[in-house]
């Protein structure tokens, strides 16, 4: 009994993971089953919170060392996808200047993980909006110096 009800949801599993992977893309689902960068930084150079239009939210934290991005990290509450893009912005980000920053956006983000399915586009476009007002909160404080 207990053999059966194992082997059902082992294959249950499978058969959840061979659809995900159809549906999302093997590079969205190796993320999704290990999502790098997660976490907050402490005392971070650019961070923004930014809410999307379906209520989920995600945070990016930037920490630069002479101008570049030395670490990158994101937190969300939203789905599976936004996780997925909120890993790939940061790790897009590490290693880059401001300028060179610009161009991670959320087509950025799709092009990388070779699209999403369309009612889930806009978590990538949430993760560049949130990697672009981290940005964004970084130069301000270069200004104020
Ligand atoms: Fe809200 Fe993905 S970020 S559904």
């Amino acid at each position: 009994m207990s053999d059966d009800f194992d082997d059902f949801a082992r294959n249950l599993q499978e058969q959840i993971f061979e659809e995900t992977k159809d549906a999302y893309g093997t590079v969205a689902f190796e993320r999704w089953q290990n999502p790098r960068y997660m976490g907050a930084l402490n005392n971070p150079d650019g961070y923004a919170r930014v809410t999307g239009p379906c209520n989920d939210t995600m945070e990016i934290f930037l920490r630069f060392e002479q101008e570049t991005v030395a670490e990158a990290s994101f937190q969300t509450d939203g789905c599976g996808s936004s996780a997925v893009c909120g890993s790939f912005a940061a790790e897009m980000a590490h290693g880059k200047t401001p300028d060179e920053l610009l161009d991670v956006t959320g087509e950025a983000i799709l092009e990388k993980l070779g699209g999403l399915p369309k009612e889930e586009k806009h978590c990538a476009f949430l993760a560049g909006e949130t990697l672009q007002e981290a940005l964004s909160s970084y130069m301000k404080k270069q200004v104020k110096r």
